[in-house]
């Protein structure tokens, strides 16, 4: 690559923390209250990261409105319904610590929704035993940003937001620091750091239909490990959230949370038939994600949905006032986009990619193997298993988001002097090619086609096809940095194009269907694959492994059960 001379600005600090979503800032909160300095660079606003998007609650087995509810019912739903292939002993950390964990966002002053005599009112999300989604409205991981945000800021902790980090630096094996680039200030920043928090998001932006904006999501954090030579693990295990917008344009994709069902919603094909019934008659809409998602769309593409190519999601039996208090996001949306009053009309919707519960392989300290190196929430995997619970990620951002930035702060302690000095800066920006946007629209469609909810061999295999063609496309255009126009555009693509990889690689290896990942031609769930399967980048390319997987404890395994098998054969 030819080098080039570029403003710079260089800072260090004890730990860098990549994002500024609720994982980022509960790291980063922890590891300054143990006494480091800590830098939180983010691509996203301040105050205004991905996790404003996430609506309908947090859970935790608080026990406020079914006092038979328990961190280990929490733990084993978790399980049961990430069809067992989760990180047992982080799920225990996970659902032992929340009742904690949103006490203390209480104390920072997060407000949640109440009863008349004070308690924090929960609500049912799909697959959980008892109600233990508590929520603000449908504006909960907004309300979580606002008093993390608050709390970051109280403690002078440092922000720059703004920069696209397209780099982990490294002497040697090490972590040392993370090169990044201020499109508004057209400078190169490095940072040179004792730790590395990344917090980077998820990658369902690797899909045409995802309910991520439009500049999030596309598998940059993944990248950024995966580069540094970390691993992933269960890539192909994306959740395809059931209810999405489908018109107009600029909304399909566009969350419906999982709220409205949990308040009573019910799912209608055009037909007027509540089609859930033949699907999971025992939870109907409640079911899980992966089941509910399978159903709408199998709705659809058997000609039962609507003319939109949706089905119905119906809320208007109950009061209005009450749709106001506890789905104010909805009403507000449906109304300005499609201008339909849900209090009156059903709402069109259809899956949408929602979440990564694949990512970066951490250990319970969020260590990556990277030394100087550690992640969070949704950069991370293995948590979820095959499909996660909802109201289970604003969770793990906040239990997991303090215990990585102990460990952050410690690991800087003990590595004051692993800071990073680079020269030529130029050398090490990323290309920059011709028609990344176009590129990035094409990687999007072939990923919704081939590497979707329902994947089978040959799909797969001409999905890999298509991905490296498109790959050695882009490698030919790609030309030397220059910051400005068409460098985001380019590590997106570059971003999605790993990560689709990764997930089509994944998916090829599982030869059944579990959770997420459905393969008509192996439809079954198979004991034989409760493992992990994980991905790696070489000279060599992306190669993938499976790992065996930790057991479950004894009470826990009493307590998940057997699970039921599945049915992943659309009807
Ligand atoms: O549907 C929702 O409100 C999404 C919640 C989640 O993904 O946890």
């Amino acid at each position: 690559m030819i080098s080039l001379i570029v403003k710079t600005r260089r800072v260090s600090c004890d730990v860098l923390v990549i994002g500024c979503g609720s994982a980022g800032l509960r790291a980063a909160i922890e590891a300054h209250d143990l006494g480091a300095d800590v830098l939180i660079l983010s691509k996203s606003k301040k105050g205004d990261p991905h996790t404003v998007l996430a609506t309908g609650g947090i859970n935790a087995a608080l026990g406020t409105m079914d006092p038979k509810d328990s961190w280990q019912l929490h733990a084993a739903d978790t399980i049961r319904d990430g069809r067992m292939i989760n990180d047992s002993g982080k799920v225990e950390i996970l659902c032992r610590d929340g009742p904690r964990a949103v006490k203390e966002l209480v104390k920072w002053g997060a407000r949640f929704h109440r009863e008349k005599d004070g308690r924090i009112t929960q609500r049912f999300f799909g697959a959980a035993t008892y109600r233990r989604a508590c929520f603000y409205g449908d504006y909960t991981g907004r309300e979580m940003t606002r008093v993390l945000t608050e709390q970051a800021v109280k403690r002078k902790i440092k922000f720059i937001d703004g920069v696209y980090v397209t780099k982990i630096l490294k002497r040697g094996k090490e972590a040392v620091g993370a090169l990044g680039v201020d499109f508004s200030r057209k400078e190169a920043v490095v940072v040179g750091c004792g730790c590395i928090v990344l917090a980077g998001g998820g990658y369902s932006r690797v899909y045409s239909v995802s309910s991520s904006r439009l500049d999030e999501n596309y598998g940059e954090g993944v990248k950024l490990a995966l580069d540094a030579g970390a691993e992933l693990i269960d890539m192909e295990m994306v959740q395809f959230h059931p209810t999405g917008m489908v018109w107009p344009k600029k909304a399909v994709g566009v969350l419906v949370t999982e709220a409205v069902r949990g308040e009573g919603g019910i799912l209608y094909n055009a037909r007027h038939e509540r089609f859930m019934k033949n699907y999971d008659p025992e939870r109907m809409e409640l079911g899980p994600r992966d089941e509910v998602a399978r159903a709408n769309y199998s709705e659809i593409l058997h000609g039962r949905g609507t003319r939109h190519g949706g089905v119905l999601l119906d809320i208007s039996h109950l009061p209005k006032e009450k749709i106001l208090s506890r789905l104010p996001r909805m009403y507000k949306q449906f109304k300005e986009m499609v201008g339909i009053d849900i209090s009156r009309s059903p709402m069109e919707v259809s899956p949408t990619a929602h979440y990564s519960m694949g990512g970066v392989r951490v250990d319970r300290l969020g260590r990556t193997g990277i030394p100087g190196l550690l992640a969070v929430g949704e950069v991370t995997g293995q948590l979820h298993g095959g499909n996660r619970l909802g109201g289970n990620s604003l969770l793990e951002t906040v239990v997991f988001g303090k215990i990585v930035g102990k460990e952050a702060a410690r690991l800087a302690e003990s590595r004051k002097n692993a800071r990073v000095d680079i020269d030529d800066v130029g050398r090490e920006l990323p290309p920059v090619m011709n028609g990344a946007m176009k590129a990035r629209a094409r990687i999007q469609e072939l990923s919704w086609k081939s590497i979707g909810i329902v994947r089978d061999g040959d799909g797969l295999r001409k999905a890999l096809a298509g991905l490296k063609k498109i790959r050695a496309e882009c490698e030919r255009k790609a030309t030397k940095p220059r910051i400005g126009e068409g460098m985001e555009a380019t590590f997106q693509v570059m971003s999605i194009l790993d990560a689709a990889e990764c997930i089509a690689r994944s998916a090829l290896e599982r030869k059944e269907s579990r959770g997420a990942h459905t393969r008509s031609d192996f439809p079954k769930e198979d004991e034989r694959w409760l493992l992990n399967v994980c991905c790696r980048k070489s000279a060599g390319g992306i190669s993938v492994s499976k790992r065996k997987l930790a057991p479950l404890s004894p009470a826990m395994k009493k307590l998940v059960g057997r699970p039921k098998p599945k049915n992943h054969l659309l009807e």
